[in-house]
């Protein structure tokens, strides 16, 4: 995600653009640009860092100009740079465009365009969408724009000036928001609501490819044809505070409810043709012969890796060992050459994990970097990195993080499969075909939330809670049941189901809540004895478990069922419960839920 701002009227447009910006910090705040058309011509300043780098700058060397653009960037093609950051130009420097969102065609155009003699100054994607409007425009910048959104694929939102009509600004957008704010001789575009909420609360709410063109005192939309559009004006009556949540009272909410997208943003620009599209530089003998992959990471990531190492033994028979990054780092572990070391950090910064990445390179391992961070530590010293691109993760609690963690670690395999031949195109299709469903199952879920808010409500006061699950429900029992103890205080425990009998059963007394994920179709008998063992002692049990799981539902207390995909996927879906059912329990508690006591987002320390 990045932030979008764009201003036309009579006041200073740098101004007005930066504390704009400001309000959209939680969208992405690697670097920051603006571009200010000033006495004749298109300014542009752009500064990696944080935004007050570029205010900072703009205190010592101002812009004067009342029309212009401005982004904060949440990097995903191209590490954070100045080079990188947005505005990007064309080469006239007459055209400048900000963007937020995935060009997904942006290689081949990339191509075509340097073929045409367009030289690109920057690794992004958006570069592409400047050269593409010059390449297009012969008098008439609307016009210029319309072909280039029809050879864009994948998800925009934009804001174009140019110095060639200096008294428009052109805003378009497809599958990423953006609104346009309605003022008094003065008009705004941008990606949310709370980077105008100081000027304006009248707005359009874009729809997915609509155009608009602003003028001081006009707004006009049109669909992707051309053809006009009457809006309604929505009023926004929301505090700035709340509208930086999208309305929502917390960002894990809000999170947690962009997991879909998420979802889609990471896996679409690795599905081509049905099959996994995934550039990982690792040499492909070594895919074949490798001894050993080794997870290492740490919390929620961690709990990704157990999900790796399951499915990546059942899938492709490699030995696969998983560890907690202060564990791994400190015991002297055996790793070469021969073996791929994947590290799965949000952040990118988690010191054990960056530990351990450097302990694994030091031996000679092969380094993949699953991260949520352009140009993170991590990122930066693997051999080859798989980003998520699930836009920032501002709760302390990981979700959208994690699922995207999951699909990511689910494309590997498939890519290592196909390598290695352990995964023929019928099997390939059928998992890229299951994995394309992930995200509307994902909504369907989220749909049923107030079924879950409900079961909050019934056990928040409760002082213990266990989770259990076998093989890859277990790896999901441990995540949410550090979701429910680092978010709600809860006391919180995991257990692998068929470890019951060799003691934790002894804590099941009457009333104790037992929350059993129950997905792999093979296991459902043993789960359901489970059930069994610990309601005789008297458990209350909730079984989240997939539609699939008749017998478990029959004999759970209460249950929340999911869509049922292949069950090596399951996880992803399964998961959802968890961090809803968390996230309820810590409102009903009064806590603060994206930033629980003692917890920060990124442990950068041992
Ligand atoms: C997740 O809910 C936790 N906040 C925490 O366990 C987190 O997953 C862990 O600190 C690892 O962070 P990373 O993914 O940024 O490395």
């Amino acid at each position: 995600m990045c932030g979008i701002v764009g201003y036309i009227g009579n006041k200073q447009a740098a101004d007005i653009i930066i504390e704009g910006l400001e309000k959209l910090e939680y969208r992405g705040y690697d670097s920051a640009g603006v571009a200010v058309i000033s006495q004749d011509t298109l300014k542009v300043t752009k500064k990696q860092g944080r935004l007050k780098v570029l205010a900072d700058f703009l205190e010592e060397e101002p812009i004067e100009g009342t029309i212009g653009i401005g982004h904060t960037r949440w990097a995903t093609h191209g590490a954070p740079s100045d080079e990188n950051s947005h505005p990007h130009t064309s080469m006239s420097g007459d055209i400048a465009v900000v963007h937020n969102g995935i060009i997904e065609n942006y290689m081949q155009l990339r191509q075509w365009l340097i073929e045409e003699g367009y030289t690109f100054t920057s690794e992004t994607d958006t570069e592409v969408i400047a050269h593409l409007i010059d390449h297009h425009y012969k008098g008439g910048l609307m016009a210029a724009v319309q072909k280039t959104l029809r050879q864009l694929e994948g998800s925009y939102a934009l804001a174009i000036t140019s110095i060639k009509h200096p008294d428009i600004l052109i805003a378009a957008r497809k599958d990423s928001p953006l609104i346009v704010g309605i003022g008094e001789g003065e008009n705004f575009i941008a990606s949310d609501i709370p980077a105008i909420l100081n000027r304006t609360r009248k707005v359009y709410l874009i729809e997915d490819k609509e155009i608009a063109i602003l003028e001081k005192d006009t707004i006009s939309i049109f669909d992707e044809y051309g053809v006009t559009v009457q809006k309604d004006v929505f009023e926004v009556d929301w505090d700035v505070e709340s509208a930086e949540k999208g309305g929502y009272k917390h960002f894990m909410i809000k999170e947690i409810l962009e997991e879909p997208k998420a979802l889609r943003d990471t896996l679409s620009p690795r599905l081509k043709d049905g099959k996994v599209d995934l550039d990982i530089d690792i040499d492909e003998e070594l895919i074949k012969n490798v001894r050993r992959i080794i997870i290492v990471a740490c919390g929620t990531a961690y709990h990704a890796g157990i999900v790796g190492k399951y499915a990546i033994e059942k899938t492709l028979g490699i030995p696969v060992e998983v560890d907690i990054a202060s564990e791994y780092r400190y015991r002297d572990p055996v790793v070469s050459s021969r073996d791929i070391f994947i590290v799965i950090s949000q952040s990118g910064e988690t010191a054990d994990t960056l530990a351990a990445l450097r302990m694994a390179k030091r031996k000679g391992a092969k380094i993949i970097a699953i991260t949520n961070v352009v140009g993170s530590s991590v990122s930066r010293e693997a051999d080859s990195v798989m980003y998520t691109w699930a836009g920032p993760e501002i709760a302390v609690a990981s979700t959208k993080a994690h699922t995207t963690q999951l699909l990511s670690v689910y494309l590997l395999m498939i890519k290592m499969g196909v390598v290695r031949g352990d995964i023929d195109d019928a099997l390939q299709k059928q998992m890229v075909d299951a994995l394309g469903k992930i995200p509307e199952q994902a909504q369907e879920i989220i749909e049923n939330e107030e079924t879950i808010k409900m079961m909050a409500h019934r056990h928040y006061s409760i002082h213990d809670a266990y989770f259990l699950g076998r093989n890859l429900d277990f790896a999901v029992a441990q995540e949410g049941s550090l979701k429910l103890k680092e978010i709600s205080y809860i006391h919180s425990e995991a257990f692998a189901a068929g470890e019951l009998k060799h003691g934790p059963i002894a804590l099941i007394e009457e009333g104790t809540l037992v929350i059993v994920i129950a997905s792999q179709s093979s296991l459902y008998e043993k789960t359901a004895s489970n059930i069994k063992e610990v309601k005789a002692r008297g458990a209350h049990v909730m079984a989240i478990c997939s539609e699939s799981a008749d017998m478990v539902m029959t004999l759970a207390d209460e249950h929340i069922a999911v869509p049922v995909t292949m069950d090596i996927f399951m996880p992803i879906l399964t998961v959802i419960p968890t961090q809803l059912l968390a996230y309820y329990c810590s409102v009903e508690r009064g806590i603060d839920v994206d930033k629980p006591r003692n917890l920060a987002k990124s442990v950068t320390v041992e």
